[in-house]
């Protein structure tokens, strides 16, 4: 198992938001629009999956050991997320072009800082000091695999994977919906089994077919 512990997990998720967000005022300097709208979309994908993440795994975790106290932090970073999503929303329908853009990343981001700090300033240590090493340890996992599961940018020719074909949907998808489909895929650690199992195959394609044809004659 990783030794990544929840709060470096969330962390590290944080400290990338903010290169990426670096990237774009870069690349909005230097009027190179195409680089600005490349780094915005990674920036709200990220933010997109990483507030899905905590949905899913951290403030579930907040309620269940944190007690009156734990619902109230979940239910005030849910309010947060919610403004956040919906400055996502509007992004969708600007371009990378207009000023309005910027002034919605900026909104994002400026919503985001507080509240990240927020999570790693109270709410991981908390719980943390509740749950202690093992069982964040454990969470660390089950926020990276909810993240690996959603993808880092949006499938236009697979519209039919659900619930995922934009950013809006995955937004508007409800936390119980995105946590079934999640929990519908092995764990982290089946994963990792049958990972250390793939070291050892080998499969011989010539070999395989000479038996076949051999036993069809
Ligand atoms: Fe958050
Ligand atoms: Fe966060």
């Amino acid at each position: 198992m990783s030794s990544k512990t929840l709060f470096q997990a969330i962390k590290e998720d944080h400290e990338e938001m903010y290169l990426y967000h670096d990237e774009y005022k870069r690349a909005r300097t230097a009027g190179d629009v195409d680089a600005q709208a490349r780094w915005a979309r990674q920036l709200t994908w990220e933010v997109a999956r990483h507030a899905v993440g905590e949905e899913i795994v951290v403030y579930p975790l907040m309620e269940k050991h944190l007690g009156d106290k734990g619902k109230q932090l979940a239910d005030h970073d849910r309010e947060e997320h919610q403004h956040v999503k919906e400055f996502l929303y509007r992004l969708e329908s600007l371009k990378p072009e207009e000023e309005s853009y910027s002034q919605t990343i900026e909104l994002v981001m400026a919503s985001l800082h507080p509240h990240n700090d927020d999570e790693e300033i109270t709410d991981l240590p908390m719980l943390e000091a509740v749950i202690g090493a093992d069982a964040s340890r454990e969470a660390a996992q089950n926020f990276k695999k909810t993240k690996k599961l959603v993808p880092t940018r949006s499938h236009p020719s697979a519209p039919n994977r659900p619930p995922f074909e934009t950013l809006a949907g995955l937004l508007a998808a409800p936390a119980d919906k995105l946590k079934d489909w999640f929990a519908s895929f092995p764990t982290e650690e089946e994963m990792g089994q049958a990972k250390e199992e793939l070291k050892h195959r080998d499969h011989d394609a010539k070999a395989g077919r000479a038996a076949a044809a051999a036993g069809q004659q």
